[in-house]
């Protein structure tokens, strides 16, 4: 595991980006995982600054995101689906047909799952897998647990989850209690990961689940068994 540290969000964010598009470069039909929340904003605003300079090209590139809310359509504002097209896919030359989010509104999520599941490992997997990190230690959605959860499913999410993404809604009732999210296979089986965390109240879960023991309480924790891992933090 690489562990990296840095004083600011924007060194962090350059990092990432850094990292990201020497994959997009060194493979131009890259499978990236992407994650959604505030860690990643300023990594894909430095991707499309980039790309908008001519150094990098997504028109190979396909994308699975890690999780939805359950009920909430691509078109919902508060959607991880509308949340990568705002923040991403609508500002560089990716194909949105290579964009893969799993569907929260599917009549039959736990067939979503299979077929979220199916698609990527026909993808060939994941070649480099974004995360960001709940205050819980959850990744994707994965919440802690008795046991990781493999494949990808329907969650439900843990009260600190939502209260933490409450100030994307207007209120906390508004949170859905719901999401799909990759399981850990997918996750683990991605090539490399990436993993970025801001701020000094993130600091505790990252000790816990970089340098702890390895516990479906605290998800992330799993990672630790990944061969190619790398983790950027900043303090601010
Ligand atoms: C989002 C996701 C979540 C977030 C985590 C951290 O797609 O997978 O695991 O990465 O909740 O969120 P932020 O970055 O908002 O602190």
């Amino acid at each position: 595991m690489k562990f990296i540290t840095v004083d600011t969000y924007e060194k962090l964010s350059r990092q990432a980006a850094n990292i990201i598009s020497a994959q997009v470069i060194i493979k131009p039909d890259s499978v990236l995982g992407l994650a959604t929340g505030s860690s990643p904003v300023g990594t894909y605003k430095q991707l499309i600054e980039w790309y908008r300079k001519g150094d990098i090209d997504f028109s190979r590139v396909t994308t699975v995101n890690l999780d939805e809310y359950v009920g909430l359509s691509g078109k919902d504002e508060q959607s991880y689906r509308y949340f990568m097209n705002k923040n991403l896919f609508e500002h560089v030359n990716i194909d949105l047909a290579n964009t893969f989010v799993p569907n929260g509104c599917a009549v039959d999520l736990a067939g979503e799952g299979e077929q979220y599941d199916a698609h990527i490992k026909a993808l060939g997997g994941i070649d480099m897998q974004l995360l960001g990190i709940g205050h819980d230690g959850h990744i994707g959605f994965n919440e802690p647990d008795d046991v990781f959860v493999k494949s990808t499913h329907v969650v439900e999410l843990h009260e600190s989850t939502v209260k933490a993404n409450s100030r994307f809604f207007a209120n906390e009732q508004e949170v859905p209690r719901l999401a799909i999210t990759m399981g850990m296979v997918s996750i683990m089986q991605a090539k490399k990961i990436l993993l970025i965390a801001s701020g000094k109240q993130k600091r505790d879960i990252l000790e816990k689940a970089f340098y702890g023991p390895i516990t479906p309480r605290i998800p992330a924790s799993i990672l630790q068994l990944h061969p190619d891992i790398t983790v950027i933090y900043s303090e601010e």
